[in-house]
């Protein structure tokens, strides 16, 4: 399933500039990495499968995660979905509820989230979850390729304090 994710263009327009994640990356790489974060934070934080509720299908990833060695009450928030789930408002639903459990019960007390400048549909997702623009970023050099490289990119975040006030 990651690995079909991540073979479509554009799904991967703003992360690899359309090109598919190899095989192997996905499986001697990505997944070693996604199964320790199981093991660090118990579960409760790291990357996280979705699946429609009528039908099961499967909509994509989300995650909420610390840096590996970074303190466990900061977190960033990232998605990728297939194309035939987008425009539906699962990346919205699931990115509240990610910030509603890890604010509420998971003890997180800030949660970033960056994309490509030009990525609008998920600035858009960060603005309607109540995330505010924090800063740019600069475009890494693995990431030259991308459309809009030369815009760079955009953090933008969250407190609990902020998000108990919405
Ligand atoms: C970004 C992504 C997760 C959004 O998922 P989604 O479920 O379609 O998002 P939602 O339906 O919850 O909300 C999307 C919002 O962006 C808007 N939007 C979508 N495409 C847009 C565009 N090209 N320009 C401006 N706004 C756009 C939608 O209209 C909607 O806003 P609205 O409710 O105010 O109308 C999805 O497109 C995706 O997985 N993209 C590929 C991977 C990716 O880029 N991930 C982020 C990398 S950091």
């Amino acid at each position: 399933m990651l690995i079909e994710l991540d073979s479509d263009p554009a799904v991967m327009r703003y992360i690899s500039g359309g090109a598919a994640t190899a095989p192997e990356v996905v499986r001697e790489s990505h997944l070693p990495f996604i199964l320790a974060g199981y093991e660090r934070w118990q579960g409760e934080l790291g990357l996280f499968a979705a699946y429609e509720i009528v039908g099961d299908a499967f909509v994509g990833w989300f995650c909420l995660r610390p840096e590996p060695n970074g303190p466990r009450d900061e977190a960033e928030l990232g998605y990728r979905l297939r194309q035939a789930a987008w425009g539906k408002g699962y990346a919205t639903e699931a990115s509240r509820a990610l910030l509603d459990k890890g604010f509420t019960e998971l003890g997180v007390r800030k949660v970033w989230a960056a994309t490509m400048a030009l990525n609008s549909a998920s600035r858009r997702v960060m603005e309607k979850v109540g995330m505010a623009f924090a800063h740019t970023l600069p475009t890494p050099d693995d990431m030259q390729m991308v459309e809009g490289a030369e815009l760079g990119g955009v953090q933008f975040e969250i407190t609990k304090e902020q998000w108990e006030q919405q």
